[in-house]
């Protein structure tokens, strides 16, 4: 990658690594389940994560829709975060194709939601009530800075799902970081589980794809789930290659991810009128205000001229990757200073 795109870690490309391995992939019809890198990728991600099976699937949304799918009849119910993903940014996807009913609930600057209001929120059976069916988590909590929340938090939801007859899905779209982040093994991350999407394409650098993992037998029903919501892919084990090297050789470097996004809020941080919020960090987002009245379209078009590549106003929201390296750090924190400095004389 040549610019320093800081947009998102969905903008990294595939490695020479992927490439390779996509280029040498033995392939077959998926549909057909005779695919042998995907069963390959399928087989490592259910390995990894200590569950049964795995699918393959084109996007994490799909992936979360899926399973939601899969889990859920029509009218029942959700319990997740009013910031979660799922509910935020997959236009409610599940409701719109399944008929199912979201129930949202605060969160906590942790990520957390309050075991209390889980309990509340669940129904008892009566006639008037929609039937609770699912409790979502998302890990890393994007909603809350891409804060990853630990297990055995993880494990007091999954226990109160139980109790209740729920199932417990988690959104593990950035799982990995997650895992870095805690010194935790992602197994240990989900064990509560009944089901984990996890996605290859953001931190990871493949070009594509997501995984759900759970019981060989809701693997099985969401294959079909898959396949309605036009998921079936043929020779899909080209992509496939390029998530086994993504899950195999890049979960582990994802440190070097929180490392950059660290020394980023530290020298937004000693810049003039800069206000990062919050100071330290988890994984790999940082958040910051710009200094009062600098105007935030004009900080973005002078960057874009330098190199360096926002989104949105502030306060921004930067993302380090794989190609966010700390010597591209200094250069973005450079060219961020001086377009500040320009943008104050012309105020
Ligand atoms: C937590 C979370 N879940 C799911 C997704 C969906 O990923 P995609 O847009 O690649 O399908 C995202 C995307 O950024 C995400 O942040």
């Amino acid at each position: 990658m040549d610019t320093i795109d800081l947009r998102s870690d969905t903008v990294t490309h595939p490695t020479p690594a992927m490439r390779a391995a996509m280029a040498a992939a033995a392939v077959g019809d998926d549909v057909y389940d005779e695919d042998p890198t995907v069963h390959a990728l399928q087989d490592y991600a259910a390995e990894l994560l200590g569950k049964e099976a795995a699918l393959f699937l084109p996007t994490a949304t799909m992936g979360n829709l899926a399973a939601v799918l899969t889990h859920c009849a029509r009218g029942d119910e959700v319990i997740l975060s009013r910031k979660a993903h799922i509910f935020e940014y997959e236009q409610g996807g599940a409701s719109a194709l399944g008929g199912v009913v979201f129930r949202t609930l605060p969160v906590n600057f942790d990520g957390t939601l309050d075991l209390d209001a889980i309990q509340a929120a669940i129904r008892p059976e009566d006639v008037h009530f929609a039937r609770p069916r699912l409790i979502c988590l998302e890990n890393t909590v994007i909603g809350c800075g891409g804060t990853p929340i630990t297990p055995e938090y993880t494990d007091q939801v999954g226990n109160l799902a139980r109790r209740h007859g729920l199932k417990l899905h988690i959104d593990g779209a950035r799982l990995f970081n997650a895992a870095a982040a805690l010194n935790v093994a992602p197994e240990r991350l989900v064990r509560a589980a009944d089901s984990v999407q996890i996605c290859l394409s953001k931190g990871l650098c493949a070009p594509l794809g997501a995984l759900l993992v759970g019981t060989r037998e809701f693997i099985a029903q969401a294959r079909r789930v898959r396949k309605v919501l036009g998921g079936g892919m043929r020779q899909a084990g080209v992509v496939a290659a390029a998530g086994l090297v993504a899950l195999r050789d890049m979960r582990e470097r994802l440190v070097e991810d929180h490392y950059t996004a660290q020394l980023l809020a530290d020298g937004l941080a000693e810049t003039e009128g800069v206000r990062v919020e919050p100071v330290h960090l988890r994984t790999n987002m940082v958040f910051f205000h710009l200094p009062e009245g600098v105007d935030s379209a004009a900080f973005v078009a002078e960057l874009k001229a330098r190199n360096v590549i926002l989104r949105g106003k502030s306060p921004f929201r930067l993302v380090t990757h794989y190609y966010i390296t700390p010597e591209r750090v200094r250069y973005a924190l450079s060219a961020m200073r001086e377009v500040l400095a320009a943008l104050r004389v012309t105020a």
